[in-house]
C-alpha cells in the first residue's frame, strides 16, 4: 500500500483499504489456531493470507502446516484422513508427507519431483499455533510471540476465535480508539463510558503506544466486579499496544494503595487475514486477580457480546468498501482520537515497506 492511495490530489484522507489489494506482509509470525483446535487426528483447514492451509499434528505432538490442496486435481487435502503422520487425499489417494511431498501415488511406483505442495513453518506456544507464510529461510522461531503468563496458575483467562468479513486492519484500528465504548457497546463495555476522550498516543520503533490514565478514582465496574473495591478510589493506568499488524496488547494496571502489587486486567486482539477482505480474529481476557470463580462466565461472556459488536460495526463498513467502484477515493474525516489508527496504518506501512526491502 502506498501512501498515494491514503489521499486524494487536494490533500483530503481517503479510505486505505481497497478490498482489489492485499496489505498484509508475509514475513510475520501471524497466529493460526487456538492449540487445542488442532489435535493428531483432526485436518483443520483455514484460509491465511489468502492461501487454504491444512493444519494437524504429528504423533509426536509438534505441529505442521501445509498447502490445502492437492496437487493433483486440486481437492482440499483435509477432505481426506490420516494414515500415521501423512494425508491421503479422499480422490485418488495420493499420499503427503508433513513437509508437502508426495510418498505415494497408489497407481504408480515412483512420485514426480513436482509433486508437493508447500509447507509453512509454524511455532507453538500454548495457547496458540503461529504460523510464518513468508520467505522459510527467514522465520526465526524464538520470534513467535508467547504469552507465558497464560500458561501460569496465578492467572485466568478466556480466549475465543472468530470470523470478521472485513479487513484486518479495521480491527486495529478499532482496538485502538476506545472512544467507540459508550455507542457501540452501550450494553457491555459501555459500562466502562470513562474512555470520553482521547488517549495520548505515540509511535516509536515500529509499534503503537496509547496511554490513559484514571488517578485517584473508583474503578469502573467491568475491571471491580471480582476485586470489590467497594468504590476505594485506586489508580488505573490503561495501556494498549498495536506491537504488529497481527498482535495488539492491552493492559489495564490498577494500583490500590492496600496493595503491594498491581492488579492486571489485559486483553489481546490476535488478526489474521483470510483474504483482503476478511479475516480471523483470536481475542484473549485476562487478569491475575478474582481466579475463583473461573471467568468462563460473566468474564467471558461479557467480552463475546462486545465483540459480536464490533464483528457486526466491522462487516457493515467493509460491505460499502466491497461496493464501491473505487474505495480508495472514499472520503474519510479523522478526529483526534483517531491518531492510534492513522499510526497503525504508519505501523503497516513500515512492516511492507521493510518486506519489500528486503525481498529486493
Ligand atoms: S485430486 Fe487428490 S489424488 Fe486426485
Ligand atoms: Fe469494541
Amino acid at each position: 500500500m502506498q501512501e498515494a492511495i491514503m489521499n486524494r490530489p487536494n490533500g483530503a484522507a481517503c479510505q486505505p483499504y481497497d478490498p482489489r489489494v492485499s496489505n498484509f506482509p508475509r514475513q510475520l509470525w501471524w497466529v493460526a489456531a487456538h492449540s487445542a483446535q488442532i489435535t493428531a487426528d483432526s485436518l483443520v483447514s483455514r484460509k491465511l493470507l489468502g492461501v487454504d492451509v491444512l493444519l494437524s499434528r504429528r504423533a509426536d505432538g509438534t505441529v505442521w502446516a501445509i498447502e490445502d490442496r492437492c496437487v493433483h486435481r486440486g481437492l482440499p487435502l483435509s477432505m481426506g484422513w490420516k494414515q500415521g503422520d501423512e494425508v491421503v487425499c479422499r480422490y485418488h489417494g495420493f499420499r503427503y508427507d508433513t513437509e508437502g511431498k508426495v510418498t505415494c501415488i497408489p497407481t504408480q511406483n515412483a512420485c514426480p519431483k513436482t509433486a508437493r505442495v508447500d509447507s509453512f513453518p509454524v511455532v507453538e506456544n500454548p495457547p496458540f499455533v503461529w504460523i510464518w507464510m513468508g520467505d522459510p529461510a527467514a522465520a526465526d522461531p524464538a520470534q513467535a510471540p508467547d504469552f507465558a503468563w497464560l500458561r501460569d496458575p496465578g492467572w485466568v483467562w478466556a480466549s475465543r476465535h472468530m470470523n470478521v468479513r472485513s479487513n484486518y486492519m479495521l480491527l486495529k484500528e478499532n482496538v485502538l480508539d476506545l472512544t467507540h465504548f459508550p455507542f457501540a457497546h452501550k450494553s457491555t463495555f459501555g459500562a466502562l463510558d470513562d474512555y470520553e476522550s482521547a488517549a495520548e498516543f505515540s509511535y516509536e520503533d515500529g509499534v503503537v503506544t496509547f496511554v490513559k490514565r484514571f488517578m485517584d478514582q473508583p474503578l469502573s465496574p467491568i475491571y471491580d466486579r471480582d476485586l470489590n473495591l467497594g468504590g476505594r478510589h485506586v489508580d488505573r493506568i490503561d495501556m494498549g499496544k498495536s506491537i504488529s499488524p497481527a498482535e495488539h496488547f492491552f493492559t489495564a494496571t490498577i494500583r490500590d494503595p492496600m496493595r503491594e502489587e498491581p492488579y492486571l486486567f489485559r486483553f489481546q486482539h490476535l488478526t489474521t487475514p483470510q483474504t483482503n477482505s476478511s479475516h480471523h480474529y483470536w481475542w484473549v481476557i485476562s487478569r491475575n486477580y478474582g481466579l475463583d470463580p473461573h471467568p468462563g462466565e460473566w468474564f467471558e461472556q461479557i467480552a463475546s457480546t462486545a465483540f459480536r459488536e464490533d464483528k457486526e460495526i466491522l462487516e457493515a463498513i467493509q460491505l460499502r468498501l466491497n461496493e464501491s467502484p473505487d474505495p480508495t477515493r472514499m472520503p474519510e474525516v479523522s478526529a483526534i482520537a483517531d491518531r492510534g489508527g492513522l499510526l497503525a496504518r504508519r505501523q503497516l506501512r513500515h512492516f511492507l515497506e521493510r518486506e519489500q526491502a528486503s525481498a529486493t
